[in-house]
């Protein structure tokens, strides 16, 4: 995932003294960093005006399956390549693509990135292990879930109402999920944490240090996955510490499921503060300044 933001400094500050992720690199106003996984960086950062989602990054397994989702996204009505696939010698490297989705955004997929010597996640360490998901909002969910079910060919979860849907590509439950809104921008990014504990553990620290929970922690109905949300101070984005996400054995034939939206759906604990307006505010975000707008790099 790559956000620009105006004060790189202060969101560099959050995500790595306080989110806990790791300094990897950096150059001239953009800055890379991981978790304890070998993924090269799961987050990159980036000096600009205002607030933007940069790019939606995805990982194919192999070269061929990034030409493959290439041809799709070149045959879609919808969709714009930004470039084709080729070896990348930026940060990472790989060998990548980007295009422009149905709805402006700027999505990479990318196979074979470099691997980062890394520190694993320890027992009782509050320190995310990687990205867990990716929520969106979109102000056409029918045309989201359209597009991203034929081009990476995603599956359906289940949905809350027709408000929410929550798709995946392997066994965890959602790995990306569209909320309906009235425009386009960014839910939240999702952290993994390696267990209950130490998701507990990295509330707490945070909490300890002054930044109060924009939300939970609680655990979802939909996914079973824990949550707590904060937000970065200084872009307003939203991060989800994350746990024990409900996995779908690819044998078993799953039906999805129409959640109703109320309380039992958001926190089946019921101990997370209801969902009010003022959360759904700050998940809602501003409209993306990003779209149709690629990043220069
Ligand atoms: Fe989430």
């Amino acid at each position: 995932m790559a956000l620009g933001v105006p004060d790189i400094s202060a969101a560099r500050e959050f995500f790595e003294n306080h989110w806990q992720l790791d300094f990897v690199g950096g150059d001239t106003g953009r800055v890379f960093l991981g978790a304890g996984c070998q993924d090269h960086h799961v987050l990159r950062l980036r000096a600009t005006a205002e607030p933007r989602v940069d790019l939606l990054s995805l990982a194919a397994a192999r070269d061929a399956d990034v030409d493959e989702i290439a041809e799709r996204v070149a045959a879609h009505p919808l969709a714009r390549l930004v470039s084709t696939p080729a070896t990348c010698d930026d940060a990472g490297g790989g060998y990548r693509f980007r295009f422009l989705d149905c709805d402006g955004r700027t999505v990479e997929v990318s196979s074979g990135m470099e691997v980062r010597p890394f520190r694993s996640v320890e027992p009782g360490e509050s320190r995310p292990t990687g990205i867990s998901h990716v929520v969106l909002n979109t102000a056409d969910l029918p045309a989201a879930l359209a597009f991203y079910r034929s081009v990476f060919g995603l599956t359906v979860s289940d949905w809350v109402e027709d408000i929410m849907v929550f798709l995946r590509t392997g066994s965890p439950h959602h790995m990306l999920a569209f909320t309906r809104a009235p425009h386009t921008s960014l839910n939240h990014i999702a952290f993994e944490l390696r267990g209950i504990d130490e998701f507990m553990k990295a509330t707490g620290a945070l909490m300890n240090k002054g930044f109060s929970p924009l939300w939970g922690p609680g655990r979802h109905g939909v996914g079973a996955n824990t949550f707590t949300y904060f937000q970065e101070p200084s872009s307003r984005f939203v991060a989800e510490y994350t746990t024990g996400m409900l996995r779908i054995d690819p044998d078993h034939e799953w039906m999805p499921r129409v959640y109703p939206g109320n309380a039992q759906t958001s926190d089946t604990w019921g101990v997370a503060a209801a969902r009010d307006e003022a959360v759904s505010a700050s998940l809602r975000g501003c409209p993306d300044t990003g779209l149709w707008q690629p990043p220069p790099v």
